[in-house]
């Protein structure tokens, strides 16, 4: 079927979507294409022309994952057989951008269809969380249907804000506690990042931040900026997000250093290139900075039994294999005040043996993850006060890297 693909109100070409296999076929007449998907330009003979493949992957990239935990069961239940189909469903329409597509020569407006003006239904969220609601007569306009990420989640409208709810997996249900505790160690530093909240469904933890993606502003993932020119020889992944930062006008190294040591402390083993990224803004394209920091919850020995807990070997993205060599790239500790995580290990063990929590996460592991926590700390400690401030341009790729083009 033939539709528009628009930036808001801005339309940027006519495309074909193949209804049953949910790919776009064909890209032509593009009338805006500064507007279109970031990295899905390249040049040849000279020229920018669209690259299909990069823009099937953008397309496709909106839907649910396969690897989404309960999507076969939601498929079957919606009796749709790929989370592909779901998205001209919607519209396209998400609540962390701004695309969407409109059906070939229907006169419709940003402003009548999307979600953040607008609301949606929870049908879709209902099924993705198997809870028992219909099991016909589906309202499929949900910003659900374009959500990414492999854990349960769904878009919820709370008191009139647009929040969104993620569970943790099995067996300890962690990550929505971990959430919380990233949160209150950010909040202690002042890094910029996007609050949670727990709340309790069925007796089971979800966590609950807002929407931090606004009308205006919109969330472009670093996979997606890395997409805007190849990886030079000489640049490890780090210098080619920082470089490509830069000529966007970011100095994004400030942002990768909060981060970093973020992830330190955390012991976080899953911040790929969809997992941060920057702020544009959807009317002028002009770009904002980094976006604040989500997604922390895969972290903290989430799935390791108490015996395991320990600083060894945990597993590190997106710039190196592992957190202490990834520490090595922070290009200043000036900003961060050590002595205001004084007493965090408490506070973590409360967040985690809370009264409903502790039936998940345990007593035993959860001072096992507060004192290992602490020994990062301390760590971290002596590691910034030995730190030489240096160029970020000598933060090259000399320890072997993660793969980058494994996020895509
Ligand atoms: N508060 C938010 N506002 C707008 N968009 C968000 C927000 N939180 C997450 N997103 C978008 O939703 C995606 C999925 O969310 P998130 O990364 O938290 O899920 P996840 O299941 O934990 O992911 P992963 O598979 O990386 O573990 C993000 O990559 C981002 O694009
Ligand atoms: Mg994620």
């Amino acid at each position: 079927m033939k539709y528009t693909l628009m930036h808001k109100n801005v339309a940027v070409a006519d495309i074909e979507i193949d209804e049953t296999l949910g790919g776009v076929t064909k890209i032509r007449n593009i009338t805006a294409k500064e507007h279109l998907p970031v990295g899905t330009i390249r040049i040849q003979r000279d020229d920018e022309v669209v690259d299909r493949y990069a823009f099937n992957q953008w397309w496709t990239g909106r839907s649910i994952p396969a690897s989404r935990m309960g999507v076969s069961d939601a498929l079957e239940t919606l009796g749709i057989y790929n989370t592909k189909l779901l998205l001209t469903k919607c519209l396209g329409l998400s609540l962390s951008d701004h695309y969407w597509i409109k059906p070939y020569n229907k006169n419709i407006l940003w402003e009548d269809v999307n979600f953040f003006d607008n609301d949606f239904s929870d049908d879709i969220g209902d099924v993705l969380f198997g809870m028992n609601g219909k099991n016909a007569d589906f309202d499929f306009v949900s910003p659900d249907n374009t959500s990414d990420g492999n854990l349960q989640k769904r878009w919820k409208i709370i008191d009139g804000k647009r929040c969104l709810l993620k569970s943790g997996s099995t067996p300890f249900i962690q990550q929505p506690f971990n959430e919380v505790i990233a949160t209150l160690i950010m909040n202690k530093l002042g890094i910029e990042h996007v609050p949670y909240t727990i709340i309790w469904i069925d007796n089971k933890p979800y966590s609950v931040c807002e929407d931090f993606v606004t009308k205006d502003t919109e969330l472009i993932s670093a996979w997606r900026v890395l997409q805007l020119r190849q990886k030079e020889n000489h640049e490890s992944s780090y210098l080619h997000y920082v470089n490509i930062c830069k000529e966007l006008g970011i100095d994004i190294a400030p942002a990768l250093d909060r981060m970093i040591v973020l992830d330190y402390i955390i012991a976080n083993e899953d911040r790929h290139f969809n997992n941060f990224g920057l702020l544009r803004d959807a009317n002028t394209l002009e770009w904002i900075g980094a976006a604040p920091i989500f997604d922390s919850g895969t972290s903290l020995w989430y799935d390791t039994s108490a015996r395991g807990i320990s600083t060894y070997d945990i597993p590190c993205k997106p710039f190196k294999k592992k957190h202490s060599e990834q520490l090595r790239m922070v290009s200043s500790f000036d900003w961060l005040d050590i002595s205001k995580l004084n007493g965090i290990e408490d506070e973590i063990l409360n967040i985690l043996c809370e009264d409903n929590a502790v039936q998940y996460v345990e007593a035993e592991r959860a001072k096992a993850i507060a004192a290992e926590v602490r020994k990062r700390i301390d760590t971290l400690e002596i590691i910034a006060a030995s730190h030489d401030s240096y160029d970020v341009s000598s933060n090259g790729g000399d320890v072997e890297e993660v793969n980058a083009a494994s996020y895509d």
